[in-house]
């Protein structure tokens, strides 16, 4: 049996306290068998490795992994993604596809945030699980298949079941053996070498030299609370090593890198700036621009499926957990429901002139708010995104792709920017 040391070196996994090989470990163990495994562990501790370590060390190694992250398909199109569907079975499926179960056969399949299942998958889910049967959407053919199945979640299960979000028996078939990833302010002794390993990898793909940490930013690293764990600590060395020139790194600027508890826009964008400032409010902004890029993409989602469905009522019906993401619970979901309404009589007018194909240029005008709250967040923002486009651009002798990665953002989205602003 190969050993945990040899595994992480396959996997390119840093670290040697006890938890993770304990956990490293749990993975050899059971890799061999057909046993179902829930990997359990806040967001960033490096759940993804386990199931590659125990697809590569199974029978299945020459079979497919497929990796689905249960939380980025809208509830609409699920089942759909996961079991297949038959030509028909609704609006736009114009041919049989298959889906992951079918294509995965004699493989492994990674279920990651497996507690964003609706219930309606959760059943089909337990029936594989069970006698390895589904069903095609709008099929009634019984079908077989052999997969085995790994699943991953960062919530608390057991309120999951509480709350009658997820099924109780469904979670015992997916938990036989339990793998826990601690986060990393429970694996103190890991986390200056993870820092170090990323910072020499972000040295050598951005040909700087690689920063250092002094003494007493070393003690800021061991104690800081890493929410985010090792996703963070490696975005936090990254940007350290992008943006700081004097590559001797010590505790007051490390700090700037690092948001203090729950800090909140506001506060910070009221403060005067001075240049030590300017770090932390990079920091966030950084933050802002992802959180609005992970909004626009969520919206995306939503405009595709309203087009692809024509009926805004199910669409509504069918995707009520990203909804509320976007929109909230309050007035936001109020406004939303307006909004709705006024789409289900456009769609109505639309299906009266008989259009079975969404005309584009058309439902662009009707998804208008969606750019709307894009606009007056990023107003409030102007200046500061200016300042931080421009010197992005600066550090990069203008290479817009560069500038990009380095911001978030699209290259497209930056163009749009560079223009907006006449830089
Ligand atoms: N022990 C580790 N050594 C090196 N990199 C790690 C380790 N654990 C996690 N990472 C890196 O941290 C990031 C987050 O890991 P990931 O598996 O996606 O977390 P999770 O799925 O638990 O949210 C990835 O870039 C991963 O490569
Ligand atoms: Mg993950």
């Amino acid at each position: 049996m190969e050993s945990v040391q040899s595994i992480k070196q396959r996997f390119g996994i840093i670290g040697n306290s006890p938890s993770l090989n304990r956990a490293i470990e749990k993975a050899i163990q059971v890799a061999p068998t057909d046993i179902s495994v829930l990997v359990t562990g806040e967001s960033g501790v490096g759940k993804e490795s386990i199931p590659k370590i125990i697809h590569q060390l199974s029978h299945r190694k020459h079979g497919k992994y497929i990796a689905v992250n249960c939380g980025a398909i809208p509830e609409g199109t699920i089942d759909s993604e996961l079991f297949g569907h038959e030509k028909g079975a609704f609006t736009g499926a114009t041919a049989t596809r298959s889906g992951y179960f079918e294509v995965a056969d004699g493989g492994t399949i990674f279920l990651d945030e497996v507690g964003e299942l609706p219930l309606t998958t959760q059943v089909r889910l337990l029936r594989v699980l069970e006698n390895g049967e589904f069903i095609k959407v709008g099929s009634s053919k019984v079908q077989k298949t052999n997969v085995r199945i790994v699943a991953a979640t960062n919530v608390n299960m057991f309120e999951a079941i509480k709350k009658e979000k997820f099924r109780e028996d469904l979670y015992y078939r997916l938990s036989t053996v339990d793998i826990n990833l601690p986060p990393l302010r429970e694996r103190q002794e890991d986390i200056h070498i993870l820092f170090r390993k990323f910072a020499s990898d972000f040295a050598l793909k951005y040909k700087m030299p690689t920063i250092k940490l002094t003494d007493d930013a070393i003690q800021l690293l061991l104690k800081y609370r890493w929410s985010g764990n090792i996703r963070q600590l490696r975005n936090v060395a990254e940007q350290i090593s992008v943006l700081e020139q004097n590559r001797t790194i010590s505790a007051a600027t490390l700090n700037s890198y690092l948001p203090s508890g729950s800090s909140n826009l506001p506060a910070v964008i009221k403060t005067t700036k001075s240049e030590s400032d300017f770090s932390s409010e990079r920091e966030i902004l950084y933050k802002v621009l992802f959180d609005m890029k992970a909004d626009l993409n969520d919206l995306k989602k939503l405009t595709m499926e309203l087009m692809k469905a024509g009926n805004a009522k199910d669409v509504q019906k069918n995707n009520e957990t990203l909804i509320q993401k976007i929109y909230g619970e309050d007035e936001d979901k109020a406004e939303f429901d307006e909004q709705i309404q006024d789409l289900e009589i456009l769609s109505i007018s639309d299906n009266a002139s008989n259009t079975s194909q969404p005309d584009v240029e058309n439902t662009k005008d009707k998804y208008h708010f969606a750019e709307e709250i894009e606009e007056e967040e990023t107003l409030s923002l102007h200046d500061k995104e200016l300042e931080l486009i421009k010197k992005s651009l600066e550090r990069h002798n203008g290479k817009r792709k560069l500038a990009a990665e380095e911001l978030g953002i699209s290259e497209r989205t930056l163009y749009r920017k560079i223009k907006q602003f006449d830089l």
